[in-house]
C-alpha cells in the first residue's frame, strides 16, 4: 500500500502528532501536500504552525499551502483555550524559513485532483472542513479523483465539545460540512465517540519521553500542555488525542471498528447548530453516507505512534 494523502489542518498540538504520524510512515504514505485552514487559531498561525512542524521533522521536501481565513457563513470560532495563543503551545516558536506556497489551498487540492487518477487520493481533513467544501464546489469533476475522505470531527455518544451537541470542526463550519457529508463519497469519521478513547495518560506519554530524538521531545512538548485542559474539563488522565485517529487508520485500520451510518449535519438550528445527527440504528431509510468509527484499541494505537516516533532518531 502506498497511498496518496493530503493532509488538511488547523494545529493545533494534535493536528501536529497526525503530521508527525504521517511523516513517519513514507512505506504506506505518500504526503502530495500540507493544505492549512483557520480553526484551532487563525490561519496565519495555522499555516505557520504547520511549517514549523515540518522543519522539527526535519522534512524539507513537503509544502504547506494556506486556505480559507473563516468558515463559508459564519464568523470564525478559535480554540485557544485548549491549544493556547500559538495554537501549538508546548514547543519553541518561531517563524520557520521555509516559507509558505503561494498557490491557495483550493486550487493546490483542485489541480492536484485534476491531474490524478480516477479514485486515488485520500484526503485527510483534521480541521473545519472549509478548504475541502470550497476545492468541491470550485470544481465537482474532482470528486471522481478522490478515493476517500478520512476526517476528525462530530460526536454521538460523546455529545458536543464546543457546545452540547457539536464537535469543534463541525460547529466551526457546519455549512462546509453539509457539503462534505452530503458528497457521496467514501468518509471514514474518526468522531469524539473514538477520539475519546485515545488518551495521552501519563505512562503512555513517559514511553514516548524515553525516546531521545527531538520529534519525540516535540511531541511529549505538545502533549503537557495540551493534556491540561482536557484533563481538567473531563476529569481523565490525558487528553484525547483526536486528530492521529484519521492517520493511524490509515496505517493500521484493524485497531479500529465501525458501523456504516447516515449522518446530516444540522445548519438550521441556533441551539444544535453543527451537530451530527447520527443514524446508528438505522432508524431512517437514509443510505449510508459514512462509516462512523466508535472502537479504537487505544493501546494498540500507542505503540503504532510510539514506534513511528522512533523512525525520527
Ligand atoms: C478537534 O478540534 C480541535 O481542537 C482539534 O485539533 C481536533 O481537530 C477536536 O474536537
Ligand atoms: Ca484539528
Amino acid at each position: 500500500m502506498h497511498e496518496k494523502i493530503i493532509i488538511d489542518c488547523d494545529p493545533g498540538q494534535d493536528d501536529a502528532v497526525a503530521l508527525f504520524l504521517a511523516m513517519a510512515s513514507p512505506d504506506e504514505l505518500d504526503i502530495l501536500g500540507i493544505t492549512t485552514v483557520a480553526g484551532n487559531v487563525p490561519l496565519e498561525l495555522t499555516q505557520r504552525n504547520a511549517r514549523i512542524i515540518c522543519d522539527i521533522a526535519g522534512n524539507h521536501d513537503l509544502s504547506v499551502y494556506a486556505g480559507c481565513s473563516r468558515p463559508m457563513l459564519l464568523d470564525l470560532v478559535t480554540a485557544e483555550n485548549v491549544h493556547g495563543m500559538s495554537g501549538l503551545d508546548g514547543v519553541d516558536i518561531y517563524e520557520p524559513i521555509r516559507t509558505i506556497k503561494k498557490t491557495h489551498a483550493i486550487d493546490f487540492i483542485v489541480e492536484t485532483l485534476k491531474a490524478a487518477s480516477d479514485n486515488s487520493i485520500t484526503l485527510v481533513p483534521t480541521g473545519p472542513l472549509t478548504n475541502i467544501a470550497m476545492a468541491m464546489i470550485k470544481e465537482p469533476s474532482i470528486s471522481k479523483n478522490i478515493k476517500q475522505i478520512v476526517l476528525m470531527g462530530g460526536a454521538m455518544q460523546e455529545g458536543g465539545n464546543l457546545s452540547p451537541s457539536a464537535e469543534f470542526n463541525i460547529l466551526v463550519d457546519p455549512h462546509a460540512a453539509h457539503v462534505v457529508f452530503d458528497s457521496g463519497l467514501p468518509i471514514i469519521v474518526m468522531s469524539l465517540d473514538v477520539t475519546h478513547q485515545v488518551l495521552t495518560t501519563k505512562e503512555r506519554v513517559a514511553k514516548i519521553r524515553k525516546i531521545n530524538n527531538p520529534v519525540a521531545q516535540a511531541t511529549v512538548g505538545m502533549l503537557q500542555f495540551f493534556a491540561r485542559y482536557d484533563s481538567a474539563k473531563y476529569g481523565f488522565d490525558g487528553a484525547p488525542l483526536h486528530d492521529p485517529c484519521t492517520i493511524a487508520w490509515l496505517l493500521k485500520p484493524d485497531l479500529f471498528q465501525g458501523k456504516p451510518c447516515h449522518v446530516s449535519i444540522e445548519t438550521g438550528s441556533k441551539l444544535t447548530m453543527g451537530h451530527t445527527a447520527v443514524d446508528f440504528w438505522g432508524v431512517t431509510n437514509a443510505m449510508p453516507n459514512v462509516t462512523w468509527m466508535h472502537t479504537v484499541d487505544a493501546d494498540g494505537f500507542y505503540v503504532l505512534l510510539t514506534d513511528r516516533l522512533r523512525n525520527f532518531s
